[in-house]
């Protein structure tokens, strides 16, 4: 069986270096020619960990090659995998379906056998049905082209395991032939136990986004209880501990801080509230609008961190560790972290910015921040310093390493993962999203 994946982004390019793992022959297509020429010497165009090996492996093997031919693709595919992005409209809260609708079209018309279409991105409730009715019309006659819908759950930063050992699959179908399809595409995961759910195109699609806005609830749930130890005192983190025991609610995805971004979690909340809305269920999915403003206020709110250090942000030197959306990934779509960066060079001041991965791709948002080659380097003469990001690096964060640099005892942690107490032992002043404010040691400013 030879496969397809249209759309070569962090979706695209994991799935396809996955199923080539998998034995099969694959063919990644995408309309942008620079990043196939680059994909196709092995070369990643962005950092996800294992991916890179996973890439070159299989570019010399041959068993995974990349091109930017539809004719190509409609020759070469029993199998078709849709992988390209669904963002957000500009000015608007639903999805853009531009380039599914254009791969999908393209596609039809340049397939030359019987095949499947199997649509991986997360797109509104009704789409497959939709082009299901748009592949019947555009396909050559008499070849029978069938249409499945899979979602995808991986997360970045981990996309290659969640890739190859999924924790479940969902096919939405509306034929058996499909079906076993799909079965004979997963056998190595269906053969370990994955869980198969096999339903029809609306439950799938519906189930890719209730995933994410459940995600979503659950952060902006503790978050807001955030803002409530902010006021009345008390440590948000003890709370998610303590309500994470109960084995109904969990422990993940309860970490407070500057709340979630990346290209998935906030539009997607947005595009089901619009697409809900479009059936005339407005006010269905209305209570995703406060998850939505809570996770904002979370940047609202350390920005206020810092104007209330200060009081005004001119030239205030700023250093912020982390722009990512979140570690292991140089994704800054949304990130709470850049954004709160941004924000604070807007109001006057200096900011300089160091990201482990992500200097790059925030330079080319915001060019106008300082970026560092170092934690040293952001941090040196800095009178406040914000950690946005959880990296590892940024964890393991001391007084110690970095009192002599700055030239104000002052941080921020957005992710909670310093400890105050040895923070304040330090003389430094601590503040931390949903933390405690405790009794201060004197600022100590050069
Ligand atoms: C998310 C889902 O977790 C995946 O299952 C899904 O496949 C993917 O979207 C998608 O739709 O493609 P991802 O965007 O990679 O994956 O990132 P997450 O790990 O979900 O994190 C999202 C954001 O939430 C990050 O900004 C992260 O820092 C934040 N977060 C996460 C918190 O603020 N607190 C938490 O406890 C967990």
């Amino acid at each position: 069986m030879r496969l397809t994946v249209i759309g070569t982004g962090y979706l695209g390019a994991t799935h396809a270096a996955a199923m080539a793992e998998l034995g099969f022959q694959v063919l990644g297509v995408d309309v942008d020619p620079t990043k196939i020429e680059r994909l196709q010497q092995g070369d990643l165009p962005f950092h996800e960990p294992g991916l890179p090996d996973l890439l070159r492996k299989h570019t010399s093997s041959g068993r995974l090659r990349f091109t930017t031919s539809f004719e190509e693709a409609g020759a070469f595919g029993d199998v078709h995998f849709i992988a390209v992005g669904t963002p957000q409209r500009s000015g608007e809260h639903g999805a853009d379906m531009t380039y599914v609708d254009a791969a999908v079209t393209e596609l039809a018309r340049a397939i030359r056998k019987d095949s499947l279409i199997v649509g991986k991105s997360t797109v509104p409730v009704g789409t497959a049905r939709r082009l299901q009715a748009l592949v019947a019309e555009e396909a050559a006659p008499g070849l029978s082209v069938d249409l499945a819908w899979n979602p995808e759950f991986l997360r970045e930063g981990y996309a290659v395991e969640d890739t190859l050992h999924p924790d479940r699959l969902v096919v939405g179908v509306d034929s058996f032939k499909a079906e076993s399809v799909l079965r004979e595409v997963y056998a190595y995961a269906l053969d370990r136990g994955t869980p198969f759910i096999s339903t029809d195109f609306e439950t799938s699609e519906l189930v890719k986004v209730a995933a994410n806005a459940f995600l979503a609830t659950k952060i902006s749930f503790i978050n807001a209880f955030s803002e409530v130890t902010e006021v009345v005192g008390g440590d948000i983190r003890t709370l998610a501990d303590a309500i994470g025991y109960d084995a109904r609610i969990g422990r993940r995805f309860l970490n407070a801080g500057v709340g979630f971004g990346g290209g998935c979690l906030p539009k997607d909340i947005r595009a089901l509230q619009a697409r809900v809305s479009e059936l005339g269920l407005d006010r269905t999915m209305s209570f995703l609008n406060e998850i939505d403003e809570v996770n904002l206020r979370r940047r609202d709110r350390t920005v206020y961190l810092v104007e209330e250090m200060f009081g005004s942000l001119d030239n205030v030197r700023v250093a912020v560790l982390g722009t990512a959306f979140k570690p292991n990934s140089d994704d800054v779509r949304d990130s709470p972290a850049l954004d709160i960066a941004a924000r604070l060079f807007s109001a006057g001041a200096e900011v300089a910015v160091y990201d482990p991965e992500a200097n790059q791709n925030s330079a080319k948002r915001f060019p106008r921040l300082t970026y560092c080659s170092s934690l040293v380097e952001a941090v040196t003469e800095a009178e406040v310093v914000l950690v946005l990001t959880e990296w590892d690096e940024f964890k393991r964060l001391t007084p110690e390493s970095i009192s002599d640099l700055v030239s104000g005892k002052r941080i921020i942690d957005g992710r909670n993962i310093l400890s105050a107490d040895r923070w304040q032992d330090a003389g430094w002043m601590f503040r931390g999203l949903g933390r405690r404010v405790e009794v201060e040691a004197p600022i100590l400013s050069a």
